[in-house]
């Protein structure tokens, strides 16, 4: 077993914006509103927020913490730590089960980055000019309706990433650094004017105001897999991420300034979108079209518009692209280390993969639309939920009962190097609260105390 991280991150600022990069994207912009409308808004959106703080941040650092430690892909990571640790080296499967959820959200993740991609001509052009919510919702599913279009998008968005990822780390850090702001800056130009001409204060009503009673167990499952899905936890992305930052950089600090980031995107992506759902009459809880059909006719009222909005989609693009990377570098890095591949062989190894996988989302929006193999749901529903609120809570439940139970006392406490109240807080919290959440929560939406 070789080691082949040579990469590192040029400073503690450049982990940051490249963790966030992977963190900030599709999940909080278009999922996330979209599912806070399904599952009723405030209730949803307060335990989402406090499944970050209490699980999100305590296994973001485990995540980093073994990844520096360990220092290769997450496969190799977990079995040199297990060995270290004295553990069974069935660790190693956490990697395994990471290079799956990584390939099956790459997959559907594309499908939706091509969205992304298609909308920017549309805005461009100032396509939507004019139109009502009814007809900026036909165009939504006349594009989604055909099957050859998505492809296209889907395989454009493939290519894109591989292409960044058999470059390395480096090539990344270059274009996180102004592209995250600028989102950012956009995200306000849209709060401004959902404020300005939006339903503002229903909107901020239906995000913050919690009625419980609108709550399933199965909006909670939801919740905390978002917390994973947003945070890019549970599957190694962070672990690989962690392996090449240096050592003197605090983790504490850097997993919560991204996770503060995270969140805050996200909110401001909710704050945007709700006001002007409520404006227009539209139905809060419309699905994962949410963001094509209601902020096309925000930019479509707005000075500047398809300047605007063709930005807002190239960004959103952008940050969705920083998010693929990290889908596939905890297999690239794993093909890389153990197998001798090359980064570019192994990038489109993953990426064959995934386009192939993705082909069963592009046809979920069309041709299958009506196949609904399982609970109901199309195989593109059925991937998301399997990633997001299966395999990645059981990874973040093995990552934080290795990281508080496993490892040696003095290794973490080295590793972490914090403060030590921070510390008996952390690993306390770790420990107990974490994993005894995550199982709490998986119990409750299987059913067993209803
Ligand atoms: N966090 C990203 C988003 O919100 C998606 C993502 C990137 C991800 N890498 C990940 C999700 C790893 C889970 C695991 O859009």
């Amino acid at each position: 077993m070789q080691k082949a991280v040579k990469n590192q991150w040029s400073s503690r600022w450049m982990f940051i914006l490249a963790a966030t990069g992977s963190a900030v994207g599709l999940g909080n912009i278009w999922k996330f509103p979209y599912i806070t409308g399904e599952n009723g808004g405030g209730a949803f959106v307060l335990v989402y927020l406090l499944c970050v703080a209490l699980i999100g941040i305590p296994v973001m650092m485990a995540e980093i913490m073994l990844g520096r430690r360990g220092g290769g892909s997450p496969i190799n990571t977990m079995r040199v730590l297990a060995k270290e640790a004295k553990r069974h080296p069935i660790w190693g499967l956490l990697g395994w089960m990471g290079m799956l959820a990584g390939i099956i959200i790459l997959s559907y993740y594309s499908v939706i980055a091509g969205w992304t991609l298609a909308y920017i001509p549309l805005m461009a052009s100032d396509h939507f000019h004019g139109m009502d919510a009814q007809a900026v919702a036909d165009t939504f599913d006349a594009f989604t309706g055909n099957p050859w279009w998505l492809l296209l998008c889907h395989t454009a968005i493939i290519f894109l990433t591989l292409m960044v990822v058999a470059k390395g780390v480096c090539g990344l850090e270059k274009a996180v650094r102004f592209l995250m702001p600028a989102l950012f800056l956009i995200l306000l130009i849209l709060d401004g004017y959902a404020y300005s001409r939006g339903a503002f204060s229903q909107g901020l009503d239906f995000l913050f105001a919690s009625d419980f009673s609108k709550l399933s167990a199965n909006s909670v499952l939801i919740a905390m897999g978002h917390a994973f899905f947003t945070l890019s936890l549970g599957m190694g992305a962070i672990m690989v991420y962690g392996a090449y930052l240096p050592k003197e950089v605090s983790i504490t600090q850097v997993s919560i300034t991204i996770a503060a980031a995270d969140t805050l995107v996200a909110l401001l992506a909710g704050i945007a979108i709700f006001p002007i759902v409520f404006a227009n009459g539209l139905p809060a809880d419309s699905g994962p079209g949410l963001i094509f059909t209601t902020l096309p006719l925000a930019f479509s009222h707005m000075a500047g518009g398809a300047v605007f909005g063709s930005l807002f989609f190239v960004l959103l693009l952008f940050a969705a692209l920083t998010s693929t990377i990290s889908l596939v570098e905890p297999a690239v890095a794993w093909l890389g280390e153990s197998k001798g591949m090359s980064r570019k062989n192994a990038a489109i190894l993953c990426g064959i993969f995934s386009w192939a996988l993705g082909l069963l989302t592009v046809f979920s929006f069309n041709k299958l639309s009506d196949v609904k193999p399982l609970f109901d749901k199309t195989f593109f529903d059925i991937f998301d939920y399997l990633a997001a609120n299966i395999l990645l809570p059981l990874g973040g439940l093995a990552i934080a009962v290795f990281a508080a139970w496993s490892l040696d006392h003095h290794m973490r406490h080295d590793e972490l190097n914090t403060q030590h109240d921070w510390f008996v807080c952390w690993l306390f919290v770790l420990r107990y609260i974490t994993p005894i959440a995550i199982f709490i929560i998986f119990l409750h939406a299987i059913g067993i105390f209803a």
